[in-house]
């Protein structure tokens, strides 16, 4: 009897603890199914995202010759989406960029994260935000203006973060070939960084069609925050771009003084500059065109920098519809708060208080 019950009990446990992982496993692709694509149209302009990390996954417009091409690198499914680390297109955070020795403080208590970037921590650190189905709140297919919604509940201590945090990621779409990336949070009950971004890697004459060292670039920055060579802005310091291999502010291809700069451990650009005028305001952050295609791009935003990076690890990276990513494939314009802002005081603040809003938006007008 006292058998028989040891052996029911043990067998009772075996089905508990298989039906708890079977019940784990099947949550994780459940998440992951019902991360969906969602297409934002307008005429032959074509914008795909999904909710998983609430992610640019395509953009498609015409060339000076009318040949459509995808203008975003990134993974043919979700499931390759799921192991990227290269973030192809998510919106990262809580804090995007990095986060010096993975630990800051905050209202005297010390917070620490999980370093994923040598000692410090990059995009948050842990999986959240760019790699967990985003709620769709609200997606309109058609009409003038396109848009869909994603909603996150960041909750009190993921990724090692203070508070529970709502996001929202509305893309929005309109006429003639405009995207608009709008981000808001609210810090539901305790004070928090936040600083999301949108690490989408552009390349003007298609994904996967090679380098984007001869597009042309201007960048409304007279002043960079100097970056280390762990990519942290360590001492403080914000300098002027004159006289150096970071001045955009005259349009210049991307090539041209890339071998003069590390991003680093490796040679090219992973620099955050500061935009020049008032942070609150919308205004132009950047340029680009690819004389080729005749494709360009201008962005706007209303936030203090914005980093540059130019792919520099991307190395036989398998991409979308067979293509392969090498070094410099792509460029991102990863517009933002001061990077490390948790850890001085000297910048702009990025800590977030209850009931505060925090309002990041993006527009991103394309022509050729
Ligand atoms: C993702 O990574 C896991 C673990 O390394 C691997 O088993 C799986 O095949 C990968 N999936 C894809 C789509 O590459
Ligand atoms: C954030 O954006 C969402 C979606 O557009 C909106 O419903 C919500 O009211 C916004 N939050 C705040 C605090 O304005
Ligand atoms: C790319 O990968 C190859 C093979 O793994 C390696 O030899 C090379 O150093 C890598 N290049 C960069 C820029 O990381």
């Amino acid at each position: 009897m006292a058998r028989r019950s040891h052996r029911q009990l043990l067998l009772a446990t075996l089905c508990l603890a298989a039906s708890m992982l079977g019940a784990q496993s099947t949550g994780a692709d459940d998440a992951r199914a019902a991360a969906g694509v969602y297409e934002l149209r307008v005429g032959d302009f074509s914008v795909r995202v999904t909710s998983w990390g609430a992610r640019l996954v395509s953009v498609v417009l015409p060339d000076s010759k009318g040949n459509l091409a995808d203008v975003v690198l990134g993974k043919d499914t979700i499931a390759e989406y799921v192991n990227d680390t290269s973030y192809f297109g998510p919106i990262t955070g809580r804090v995007g960029q990095r986060i010096s020795r993975g630990r800051f403080v905050l209202d005297g208590e010390i917070y620490h994260l999980e370093r994923n970037d040598g000692r410090n921590t990059l995009h948050g650190g842990g999986t959240a935000f760019s790699s967990s189905a985003w709620t769709v709140k609200e997606y309109v297919a058609g009409g003038d203006s396109p848009h869909i919604t994603f909603f996150y509940r960041s909750f009190d201590g993921e990724q090692g973060f203070p508070g529970n945090l709502d996001a929202y990621v509305t893309y929005r779409v309109s006429s003639p070939y405009t995207l608009g990336v709008h981000m808001n949070a609210t810090a539901l009950d305790r004070a928090t960084p936040v600083n999301l971004l949108l690490h989408a890697y552009w390349n003007l004459g298609g994904h996967g069609s090679g380098d984007v060292l001869g597009h042309t670039l201007r960048l409304f920055a007279s002043r960079y925050a100097v970056l280390d060579d762990e990519l942290l802005p360590s001492s403080g310091r914000v300098a002027p771009v004159a006289g150096t291999p970071l001045d955009f502010r005259t349009p210049t291809t991307i090539g041209a003084r890339i071998r003069q700069v590390t991003g680093g451990k490796v040679v090219g650009y992973d620099a955050n500059y500061v935009i020049d005028g008032e942070p609150e305001g919308m205004r132009p952050v950047a340029q680009v065109q690819d004389g080729a295609s005749g494709r360009a791009v201008e962005l706007w935003a209303n936030q203090a920098t914005v980093q540059l990076y130019t792919g520099n690890w991307l190395n036989n990276t398998k991409g979308k519809d067979g293509k392969v990513y090498n070094q410099y494939a792509g460029f991102t314009l990863e517009t933002m708060g001061y990077v490390d802002a948790v850890n001085h005081p000297e910048f702009p603040s990025q800590t977030l208080l209850p009931g505060q809003e925090y309002k990041h938006d993006m527009v991103f007008k394309f022509s050729f």
